[in-house]
């Protein structure tokens, strides 16, 4: 049987010839794997993001069940805003930020800091990574998007409406910029230290991307984008994925990102997602609640996956995250989907 591979996983990002297209899940290491939740019994989730053994060790856990060919690094995209002076909890109900920034004098307080000390851990959790991983998969590094966080940093945690962030943004545009800069700055600096320490790959998630109209999210986001990805090295050696979900309006803006891949979820069929952006390579695109139903329509959700996608570029994925409650076998069924010739 086809084994996974590093290599497939590099040569799809950059649209290369592969004998099958390479598979991954997003948020394959979580609460849906006993072996993770038996883990988190002995750690908060925010100190196994801290604790190198810990964060290795449940990295790898998918990838010994079911051997995907790219391995993420175990960590969240809010991990760089408590040096920035953004305290966050992270319980059962989500992410709670006590003290959201919504002035000015809060967004001229956050400091920008050197990650290779005061994210040490993460880096640290990368090199250890890489040495378990030795070369069989790709490792994957991610932050935040400037978007996503700062919707973080201003509701003070998750939202539906967008209310104080839509709020600054359209009452004190000068102000919402600067914010985002300094995001822009914090998490470019974060991804490409991530690079320096062994990353083989990168992903931006820019999950709440959709909740902007095209013309917002070219004024105000895109931009911010760009600046991040200016801090990288230069393309070529480290494919860079952008994630967006439920953005099929925004994706011609995704395009001209200095991107590698560009991720999709499964309201855009990934052939029409080819048509309009024919120059990037695709990731995506399976309902993660399909993998909730039968195994049988798991596999039939990935050949369809596969043939709407066509023969190169293509990272098989979901469209968003596994779901909690996802039975192991659909997993299973997924990756061995995507190894079919
Ligand atoms: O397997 C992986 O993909 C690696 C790790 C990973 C996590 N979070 C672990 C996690 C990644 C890549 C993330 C990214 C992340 N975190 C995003 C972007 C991706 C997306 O889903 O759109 C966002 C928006 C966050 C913020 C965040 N972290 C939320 C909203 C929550 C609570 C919701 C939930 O699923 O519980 C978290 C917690 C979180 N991050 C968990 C995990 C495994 C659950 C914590 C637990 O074990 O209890």
């Amino acid at each position: 049987m086809t084994g996974p591979s590093r290599q497939r996983f590099l040569d799809a990002a950059f649209a290369r010839p592969v004998d099958v297209p390479p598979v991954w899940l997003m948020r394959q290491a979580g609460r849906y794997l006993p072996e993770y939740r038996e883990v988190r019994k002995r750690f908060a989730f925010l100190d196994l993001c801290a604790n190198v053994d810990g964060a290795v060790e449940v990295s790898m856990q998918p990838f010994d069940r079911f051997g995907m060919d790219g391995v993420i690094l175990f960590s969240d995209i809010l991990i760089p805003l408590p040096p920035m002076g953004i305290e966050v909890k992270l319980d059962e109900g989500g992410p709670k930020l006590p003290d959201p920034v919504r002035t000015a004098e809060r967004v001229l307080s956050l400091r920008s800091f050197d990650p290779s000390v005061e994210t040490r851990f993460v880096m640290d959790i990368h090199r250890a990574l890489k040495k378990a991983v030795a070369g069989r998969a790709a490792t994957i590094g991610f932050c935040g998007a400037p978007w996503t966080l700062a919707t973080y940093a201003i509701e003070g945690g998750s939202s539906k409406s967008f209310v104080n962030t839509k709020t600054m943004m359209h009452r004190e545009p000068a102000l919402f910029e600067q914010l985002l800069g300094k995001l822009a700055d914090v998490c470019g600096h974060y991804l490409a230290a991530q690079i320096e320490a062994g990353a083989d790959v990168v992903q931006i998630f820019d999950s709440w991307a959709g909740e902007l109209s095209y013309e917002d999210y070219e004024r105000f986001i895109r931009p911010a984008n760009e600046r991040l990805l200016a801090k990288l090295p230069k393309r070529g050696e480290v494919p860079r994925i952008f994630f967006a979900s439920g953005s099929s309006h925004l994706i011609e803006s995704f395009g001209r990102l200095p991107v590698d891949v560009v991720s999709v979820d499964w309201k855009l069929p990934l052939s029409e997602a080819r048509r309009r952006i024919p120059m990037r390579a695709l990731q995506g695109n399976v309902d993660p609640g399909i993998l909730l139903g039968p195994v049988g329509g798991v596999t039939e959700a990935v050949r369809a996956a596969k043939l709407d996608a066509g023969p190169g570029g293509h990272i098989v994925n979901l469209g968003h995250g596994i779901l909690p409650p996802t039975p192991p076998e659909s997993v299973a069924a997924f990756v061995a989907a995507a190894r079919e010739a």
